[in-house]
């Protein structure tokens, strides 16, 4: 299926880069949020990161221009809808709104539209009856920053059509992204369950007093090539971000291994939560510069 007009829903820090992306790529784009203000500060920032490609030569002026000409930024569901091929949905985290947007926009949307979710954590089987069409629902998950990162994890549920999953695979690859695609439903799908596995070791590892947190960071810097340790990236995101998410985890599963550790936990309680509070496995400056353990 041709996927010419892009509905993106939620303009925050995930939405307003899909959005952008799709009208990179030659697309209309309907960018919607309930919050006006949020459109435009997603404009305003959208402006000033593509500029600075611009600026380093890596897009044309023209280029730019075309995009932003492309994308309608309005609170209006109604609006952005009625003649999209795709919609992105990117608002907040919580199932009960997502699927009271997924019911209401499912009325608006043409009938061959497909729906797909950003959602980090929730798998579209438990957003996909809240539709007409759960055939044409499926996880279509970004990494942040949208911009930048290539992966996208494609998932359908089990009523997902295959014409669904190929849609939403060649759309991914238009946009210049690579797609990864899952054959089941799986919560945390593939590259965080990766990362809670390297984040788990990383905190065993310092729990056993086997290593410093700074030198298991550059063992996996230095010996694994990654461009920063699990700590540095845990102090990035959030101590708060592994909590729970773990404890979402654990009470989805009851398995015990899925617990926060007992480390992390200590951290959250402390509320030492990273970079955001200042001190986390590292300290930091008040511009987040690191001072050291
Ligand atoms: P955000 O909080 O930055 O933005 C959410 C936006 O949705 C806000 O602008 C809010 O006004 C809007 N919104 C809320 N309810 C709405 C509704 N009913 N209709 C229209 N707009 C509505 O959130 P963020 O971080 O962009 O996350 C959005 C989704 O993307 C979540 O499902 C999250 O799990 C997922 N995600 C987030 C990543 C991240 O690193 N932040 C990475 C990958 C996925």
């Amino acid at each position: 299926m041709d996927v010419n007009n892009v509905l993106v829903v939620g303009a925050g820090a995930m939405g307003r880069q899909i959005a952008m992306l799709c009208a990179l790529s030659g697309r209309n784009v309907a960018l919607v949020d309930v919050d006006a203000g949020m459109l435009t500060t997603a404009e305003q920032e959208l402006r000033s990161r593509i500029g600075r490609n611009v600026e380093k030569g890596r897009l044309a002026q023209e280029q730019m221009d075309a995009a932003f000409g492309r994308m309608r930024m309005t609170t209006s569901l109604e609006e952005g809808a009625a003649d999209a091929d795709f919609l992105i949905e990117a608002i907040v985290e919580k199932v009960d709104v997502k699927r009271d947007l997924l019911s209401k926009v499912d009325k608006i949307l043409p009938p061959h539209a497909i729906i797909a979710t950003n959602s980090s954590t929730i798998v579209s089987s438990r957003l996909a009856d809240a539709t007409s069409r759960p055939d044409r629902v499926c996880n279509m998950h970004f990494f942040n920053p949208a911009l930048v990162m290539k992966c996208v994890e494609v998932l359908g549920n089990p009523e997902t059509s295959e014409e669904t999953i190929e849609t939403t695979v060649a759309l991914t690859k238009s946009i210049g992204k690579s797609p990864v695609l899952l054959r089941q439903e799986i919560s945390g799908f593939v590259a965080n369950r990766l990362l809670a596995g390297i984040q788990d070791e990383a905190v065993s590892l310092y729990e056993k007093g086997i290593a410093s947190v700074a030198d298991i960071d550059t063992a996996a810097r230095e010996a694994l090539g990654h461009p920063m340790g699990p700590f540095e990236l845990m102090d990035m995101t959030g101590i708060d971000v592994n909590f729970y998410v773990r404890t979402a985890r654990f009470e989805e599963s009851r398995d015990e291994a899925q617990k926060p550790k007992r480390a992390v936990v200590e951290k959250f309680e402390r509320g030492e939560l990273g970079r955001k509070t200042g001190v986390g496995w590292y300290r930091y400056d008040s511009a987040g510069k690191k001072l050291g353990p």
